[in-house]
C-alpha cells in the first residue's frame, strides 16, 4: 500500500516538475551577497546612500517611490543622512503639489518622494518585496528557505540583465532581459558610470544595479533590522524558557519517579 502511494506521489511529482518547466521563462537570478542577508545582516549605510544617488539621478525619471517619506533618509537604519542634507536633498530634486495650496512647490522632508505615472512605469516603494528572484524547486519554494525571497537580487540581476536584443510590438520596443525571462518595455537603465559616487566607488553596471537594489529593499523593508533582532530576541527567549520548562518538570516529577 505505502509503495503504491509512494509511487503515486513521485509521479505526481514527476508530472507537474514537467509541467512548471514548460510554462516557467528561462528567467536567471543572480544570487548576489547583501549585507542585510542572513539572521544578523544589516543595511550597509554607504551603500544605500549611493543607492539613493542612483535611484535620484536614474530611476526617478521614470519610477515614483510614492509610499516612502523623504524624512525617513535620516533614519539610523536606513541611509542615516543628516537632517540639513535631507532637507537640501528634498528641495533640490523634488517638486510636489501643495495640500493646501494646490501649488507646485519644492518637497520639504514632511513629503513622501512623488508618484511618477508619466511613462506607464510601476512605482518602486514596494518592488524589493514584490517580485521574488529564486521560486522552486517544482513549487515547494525550498530556493527562498535557503537563499530567501530574492526581490533585491532579482532587481539588481535585472538592470545588469539585458541582452542587447529587441523586438518591436504595437509600435513599442521591447528588450530582453534574462532576469525578467523576456522581454519588457524598459531599456536599459546602466550603461556604467551613470553617476560619480562620493565615496570614490567605481559605478560599474552591477555596482550600481547591486546599490539600487539594496536601497529598494530599504524602501520596501525599513524596518528589517529591528524585526531581525526581536525575532533573535524571541528564539533567545524561547530557548531559555524551553530550559526553565524542563527543569521545572524534572523537579515536580522527580518524587514519583524515585518511587518505583
Ligand atoms: C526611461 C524610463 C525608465 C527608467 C530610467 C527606469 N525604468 Fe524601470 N521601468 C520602466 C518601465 C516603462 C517599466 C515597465 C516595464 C514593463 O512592464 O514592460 C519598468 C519596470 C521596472 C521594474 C519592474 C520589472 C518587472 O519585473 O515587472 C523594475 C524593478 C524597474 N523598472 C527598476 C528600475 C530601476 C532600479 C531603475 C534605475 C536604475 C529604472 N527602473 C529606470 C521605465 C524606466
Amino acid at each position: 500500500m505505502i509503495k503504491k502511494l509512494a509511487l503515486s506521489a513521485l509521479t505526481a511529482l514527476a508530472l507537474s516538475t514537467g509541467g512548471a518547466i514548460a510554462a516557467g521563462g528561462e528567467a536567471y537570478v543572480t544570487d548576489y551577497d547583501f549585507s542585510f542577508e542572513g539572521p544578523f545582516g544589516s543595511f550597509d549605510q554607504a551603500q544605500l546612500q549611493r543607492g539613493l544617488q542612483v535611484y535620484t539621478e536614474v530611476c526617478s525619471a521614470c519610477h515614483g517611490l510614492q509610499y516612502v517619506p523623504i524624512r525617513t533618509l535620516s533614519d539610523e537604519s536606513g541611509p542615516g543622512l543628516p537632517a540639513d542634507q535631507v532637507r537640501a536633498y528634498a528641495a533640490q530634486n523634488f517638486f510636489v503639489i501643495d495640500q493646501e495650496t494646490g501649488e507646485e512647490r519644492p518637497a520639504t522632508p514632511t513629503d513622501n518622494f512623488p508618484a511618477n505615472v508619466a511613462l506607464g512605469a510601476p512605482d518602486l516603494s514596494l518592488m524589493a518585496k514584490a517580485r521574488a528572484g529564486f521560486h522552486g524547486p517544482y513549487g515547494l519554494g525550498l530556493n527562498q528557505l535557503f537563499k530567501g525571497m530574492g526581490g533585491a537580487e532579482y532587481i539588481a540581476s535585472l538592470l545588469s540583465g539585458y541582452t542587447g536584443e529587441t523586438r518591436e510590438e504595437a509600435g513599442a520596443i521591447l528588450y530582453e532581459n534574462v532576469a525578467y525571462g523576456g522581454y519588457l518595455s524598459m531599456g536599459p537603465p546602466l550603461y556604467g558610470d551613470d553617476v560619480v559616487y562620493a565615496d570614490g566607488t567605481e559605478a560599474t553596471i552591477e555596482q550600481q544595479a547591486k546599490d539600487v537594489a539594496a536601497f529598494l529593499m530599504w524602501t520596501a523593508e525599513p524596518k528589517l533590522m529591528a524585526r531581525k533582532e526581536a525575532g533573535f530576541v524571541g528564539v533567545l527567549f524561547l530557548v531559555v524558557l524551553s530550559v526553565l520548562l524542563y527543569l521545572t518538570n524534572k523537579k515536580i516529577w522527580a518524587p514519583i519517579k524515585r518511587k518505583d
